[in-house]
């Protein structure tokens, strides 16, 4: 095993994972995998210095969609993709705290 650092200053995790079982979960909202998307194309066309990935469950199901934020620790919740712009905003931010 080797250990390094990661080369974003802002990795950006967006859970899609959908249980499909009555649960709550981010994917099965309808505005996980549409929030990844698009959140992708706009900070890539930016050319903001970040990372987005999408990832499994990440806790708070029922207040999904979440969307969080490394290493600053922020965390979106109740996402949808009308706060795309809202987010870049709130990245850009922290980006600049970085
Ligand atoms: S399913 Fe997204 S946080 Fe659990």
């Amino acid at each position: 095993m080797q250990t390094t650092k990661t080369p974003h200053p802002l990795h950006i995790l967006v859970c899609t994972n959908a249980r499909h079982d009555g649960t709550p979960s981010c994917g099965d909202s309808g505005e996980a995998q549409g929030v990844f998307e698009q959140l992708k194309i706009r900070l890539k066309e930016a050319k903001l210095p970040v990372r987005v990935s999408r990832t499994g469950c990440l806790g708070p199901c029922a207040q999904g969609p979440n969307v969080m934020c490394y290493p600053q620790g922020v965390w979106f919740q109740a996402v949808s993709e009308q706060d795309i712009p809202e987010i870049e905003a709130r990245v850009r931010e922290m980006l600049m705290d970085t």
